[in-house]
């Protein structure tokens, strides 16, 4: 008889154990009222959509005789949008062509190479001074209302 009811409090304790697990488990899936849990803000798993690259300026920014930079969306290069009559605009690469390094932005209608010195045209980008003895590379600027639109490089 005392055998038997160590028996069955021993299957009594075990049930409600696993009673207790099945319910601890649940509250963890669902929350204690029965629903699930909303995700924490930021973890909806979508990805974050990044910025486009900048390909554009407002005309605003590029007086005459000065310069706006952007990027170019392919090589990721620096671009100096100049316009260097009233009107007139273009794109010029800011990478110099003689050993690669960041020419300076356009000063009194040049492109000057802190490197070795080279001086480039800043309305063309031909070289006025070596040791380059390639332009810059040139790119299409298009006027879209009051934005100014980088285009494809030029003759590259
Ligand atoms: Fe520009 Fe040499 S890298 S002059």
């Amino acid at each position: 008889m005392r055998r038997r009811a160590l028996l069955d409090g021993g299957i009594a304790a075990v049930a409600l154990g696993g009673a207790g697990l099945l319910s601890g488990s649940l509250t963890a899936a669902f929350g204690r009222d029965g629903i699930a849990p909303a995700a924490a803000p930021g973890t909806t798993g979508a990805a974050p959509q990044s910025a486009a690259p900048a390909v554009g300026v407002p005309a605003a920014q590029v007086p005459v005789g000065g310069s706006a930079t952007v990027k170019d969306p392919t090589s990721g290069d620096a671009v100096y949008i100049v316009q260097p009559s009233a009107g007139k605009y273009a794109g010029l690469s800011s990478v110099c062509t003689h050993s690669g390094c960041a020419v300076n932005p356009p000063k009194d209608g040049q492109l000057y190479c802190p490197c070795h010195g080279s001086k480039f045209d800043a309305a063309t980008g031909a070289v006025i001074n070596g040791p380059a003895t390639k332009p810059l590379p040139t790119y299409a600027v298009t006027k879209n209302g009051e934005q100014l639109e980088l285009g494809p490089q030029q003759g590259a």
